[in-house]
């Protein structure tokens, strides 16, 4: 894939640093290529880069991250008319790192705790060696007075790193994960410097304002320093904001997908592939503890064991794709979706299409879509979620307004959906029957409510979300220089 290759990137005024670059490289038997990168801030982020060519098309913007393989040096080179920045790591540095800090301490507990985070005080000083690098090479490729966004909890400490070497940069940072509240963010052994990492940044985003808020308070008392609203006074004089930016997609390019003829041809070919049931429920994830997928098939299972549900009349699609899979945590849930997954198909009593089809693997955009335009119910169930794109790309791709959005209340996500079938994901019996209604209820009342939460996607979509955050800090930028 890579078309133009750089030893040394060239400097642009627009960077965005994040863990994962939006491809990743992945060794197969016919050599290594290139695909799409998992999860939902590559989906989101991807299209803020591409729109951000220059009027002579000039390249003039950067995406620095890790390319997915331990140990390989990989030059700058550009793709989809931004450069593409590798930053390597060691395979300790992924088990240290990626793997152990950031995905078996961070994410379990900015993530409610659901699975108990691993504490292992050798990982921190990976975590800070890390950054350190991801720093380095933001600053080589940003430009005077460029922007520089950092993404995510892998890389908390860029910012104060980078304003300590490049003090003429606008920088920015984004939490795509919740913020957790103090109780429990003040198990963090080193909870003082990574609050002090982040306040680096001019802005500093979170999915919902509870997340911003959770922040100011721990700033307040980690650091002595004084805050006003969403302001924080630092000792250097500086002033940091802190806000809510729920972030969205490109909800055109959904829909545009969605109506297209070979996406709805095989819309109808996966509903004709399962015997054209009257209920498609679909569910597609990461493989991940805090989508809820244990709770959502055990709900489904039940459903059909206790006969609301008909096995000739219903279907259940779930697609899940691979996750950290040298995680624990990740082994054991694969194992008990898998084992769950079997037993409910080993009750059925026919031998048509099973009760649940489970697919782990990663599928092509154009087949997810397919997959939304074929489903009748979406089920969206996180026991905790920052924001859950999935969600939204649903809604913008029932581009015939049918369909129900079955949403956990945990997920960010929910604050802006209201109109969706909103369940507690923790409560099984109260989730059957909210899924229930969302089968029963009469199609112009599902598309009363499908329609109101397209109209929320279309109007506040990744656009709209990177315009408020870059014009905030462009804001914030403009303040810091009329005070000198
Ligand atoms: P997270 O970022 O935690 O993974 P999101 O719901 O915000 O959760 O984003 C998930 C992204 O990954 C979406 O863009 C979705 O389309 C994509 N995705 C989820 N499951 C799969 C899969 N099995 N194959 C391909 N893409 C997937
Ligand atoms: C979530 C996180 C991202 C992460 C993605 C995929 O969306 O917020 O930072 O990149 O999951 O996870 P992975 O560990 O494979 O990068």
């Amino acid at each position: 894939m890579p078309s133009t290759p750089h030893k040394a990137p060239a400097h642009v005024s627009f960077v965005v640093v994040a863990n994962r670059l939006p491809i990743d490289r992945v060794s197969g038997p016919d050599g290594d290529t290139w695909r799409t990168s998992p999860g939902g801030l590559v989906t989101a982020m991807e299209p803020v880069l591409r729109g951000r060519n220059r009027a002579d098309g000039q390249v003039d913007s950067a995406w620095v991250g890790w390319h997915g393989a331990p140990d390989e040096r990989i030059d700058a080179f550009t793709d989809g008319g931004f450069q593409i920045v590798p930053v390597e790591l060691s395979a300790q540095e992924v088990a240290e790192y990626y793997e152990g800090f950031s995905n078996a301490m961070i994410w379990p507990l900015y993530h409610d705790a659901i699975a108990t985070p691993d504490f292992h005080r050798e990982w921190w000083a990976t975590y800070q060696e890390v950054n350190q690098r991801f720093a380095d090479r933001a600053a080589e490729v940003a430009a005077p007075g460029a922007i520089v966004w950092v993404q995510d909890y892998q890389l908390q400490l860029v910012p104060a790193m980078l304003r300590k070497a490049r003090p003429d940069l606008h920088i920015g940072f984004f939490l795509h994960i919740p913020f957790p509240p103090a109780e429990l963010f003040s198990q963090i052994p080193r909870r003082r410097e990574i609050i002090e990492g982040l306040l680096g940044a001019d802005l500093i985003g979170f999915q919902v304002p509870g997340g911003a808020s959770n922040f100011l308070r721990l700033a307040k008392r980690l650091t002595g320093c004084r805050t006003h609203g969403d302001e924080i006074e630092l000792p250097d004089g500086r002033r940091s904001l802190a806000r809510a930016y729920p972030i969205s997609i490109d909800a055109h390019e959904f829909a545009d997908l969605a109506a297209s003829p070979p996406v709805t041809a095989r819309a109808a070919q996966i509903r004709s592939d399962l015997d054209n049931p009257k209920v498609l429920l679909l569910g597609v994830d990461r493989l991940d503890y805090t989508k809820g997928l244990r709770q959502r098939i055990r709900a489904v299972g039940e459903l059909f064991a206790e006969g609301r549900l008909q096995p000739e009349d219903a279907a259940f699609v779930q697609v899940a794709t691979p996750s950290r899979e040298r995680v624990a945590e990740y082994q054991l849930l694969r194992d008990d979706i898998e084992r769950l997954v079997g037993n409910i198909n080993g009750t059925a009593t026919g031998f048509g299409r099973p009760l649940i089809t489970y697919r782990r693997n990663q599928v092509p955009r154009d087949e997810i879509v397919a997959l939304y335009r074929a489903a009748d119910i979406m089920l969206v169930t996180p026991l905790r979620d920052g924001m859950n794109l999935v969600a939204k790309e649903y809604l913008a791709s029932r581009v015939d307004d049918s369909g129900a959005l079955v949403l956990s209340e945990f997920a960010g996500a929910a604050r802006e959906l209201r109109q969706a079938y909103q369940v507690n994901p923790y409560d099984i019996n109260g989730m059957k029957d909210t899924i229930m209604r969302a089968v029963t209820d009469p199609p112009a009342v599902r598309r009363r409510r499908l329609r109101a939460q397209r109209r929320e996607v279309f109007s506040h979509d990744i656009a709209w979300w990177a315009d408020r955050f870059l014009s905030d800090l462009a804001g914030v930028a403009r303040e810091r220089h009329r005070h000198g």
